[in-house]
């Protein structure tokens, strides 16, 4: 039976196991997805990913390149994925025009994978990390997984983040980790670098920018900041703008001496040959995979006039989602929309964000079914 409510799931049954006490009664993290014990929704705008599939040249280049790495998977890895986190390097200096070396790029399964390995160092019994509420609901998670407490502070209602509040919360809980996201999920704002220079001057601790979604965002990267803060890290990842969820390649770039204390606590290889070879093919496509930006930013400016026009709020946004709503029965809105055959976000359980919805750009049809399956549903929320 597919799931009516979203996220899915309930406590998970631990029948008598010697779990550790803070995981019992807890449910395992994770958005409803189509396949096995999810709900096969036709369009499915529900996680962040980009909508637009790999090309069949670069179809082929992967498989190539995979091909290749398969007659020697009776070795184990690069252990250190230096020819992988070199060519990081170099996509990050184009990006940003901040000369990095590989000893300053770290990489893993996905950055879920590289802020675990933060948590897993930098982290731990009798320390916290500090986030700035609403934001991404993983922070949190990863921190209780490894053990280190979690602090939270609010956004102000816009969902923006200001200097003065976020110096204030650090100089109140001296966190060994504090988070900053921006653009921001699930709000979509952007924290400028004001605020990110001051949190880092302002922290003995270390300062993890999750820049996810940064190549969907116009203002500078964080990365500009590295060379003044020697505790800040920047944490990116291929699955969003790049295309390439199905991958799992996250990686940060700090200073070598951090990178070096990451690799105190990642397991030894940690990335196969194959995520390798396949990264570094589409790290090669960057310009034909990020060309899908555009075309993403076209069609979340196109949801955010039409949601605009239901009479409805958007939160305004950098990234390749937003915020919308708010509605009284958020709940209701959602399964409707399920009904019409579209899958979006019910974040309305979240820290201040009761009443909102979040869905990510699709391609020009998913985002033409989704508009009119949400101008069916608010019409007749209305009329009855
Ligand atoms: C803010 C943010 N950081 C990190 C991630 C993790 O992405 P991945 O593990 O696919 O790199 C996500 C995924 O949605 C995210 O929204």
């Amino acid at each position: 039976m597919p799931t009516r409510t979203d996220p899915a799931g309930a406590a998970l049954p631990t029948a008598g196991l010697p779990v550790r006490d803070d995981l019992r009664g807890r449910t395992a993290y994770g958005a409803p997805q189509s396949g096995s014990g999810g709900i096969g929704t036709p369009v499915q705008l529900n996680v962040n990913e980009n909508p637009h599939p790999p090309s069949p040249s670069l179809v082929a280049d992967l498989a190539a390149a995979v091909g290749t790495a398969a007659a020697g998977l009776h070795r184990y890895p690069d252990r250190e994925a230096l020819a992988l986190r070199s060519d990081l390097a170099a996509y990050l200096t184009s990006r940003t025009g901040v000369p990095l070396d590989v000893a300053q790029v770290w990489a893993a399964n996905g950055s879920n994978e590289v802020l675990q390995q933060v948590c897993q160092a930098f982290g731990g019994p009798g320390r916290v990390a500090l986030g700035f509420e609403p934001s991404y609901s993983m922070h949190p998670l990863l921190a209780a997984g490894t053990n280190t407490g979690w602090v939270a502070e609010r956004r102000a209602d816009d969902f923006t983040l200001d200097a003065d509040t976020a110096v204030a919360a650090v100089r109140r809980h001296s966190p060994a980790v504090v988070f900053l996201t921006t653009p921001n999920n699930p709000t979509g704002t952007v924290t400028p670098l004001e605020v990110v220079d001051a949190v880092c001057a302002a922290s003995a601790g270390m300062v993890l920018v999750d820049e996810a979604y940064a190549e969907f965002a116009s203002g500078p990267s964080a990365v500009t900041l590295l060379d003044r803060h020697p505790r800040l890290m920047v944490s990116r990842t291929m699955s969003k703008a790049f295309a390439l969820a199905g991958a799992r390649l996250g990686y940060l770039a700090a200073s070598r001496e951090v990178v070096d204390v990451l690799r105190l606590v990642r397991l030894p290889y940690h990335l196969s040959a194959l995520t390798q070879a396949a990264a570094r093919v589409a790290l090669a496509h960057a310009d034909e995979l990020l060309s899908t930006v555009a075309a993403v930013k076209d069609q979340r400016d196109r949801m955010v006039r039409e949601i605009a026009a239901l009479g409805l709020q958007v939160v305004p946004t950098e990234s390749n989602f937003l915020l919308f709503g708010p509605f009284e029965r958020p709940a209701d809105v959602w399964s409707a929309l399920l009904d019409r055959g579209v899958l979006v976000r019910d974040v309305s359980s979240g820290p201040g964000l009761a009443g909102w919805l979040r869905v990510n750009a699709g391609t020009e049809p998913e985002t033409t079914t989704f508009l009119a399956a949400l101008t069916a549903v608010t019409t007749s929320e209305r009329t009855s």
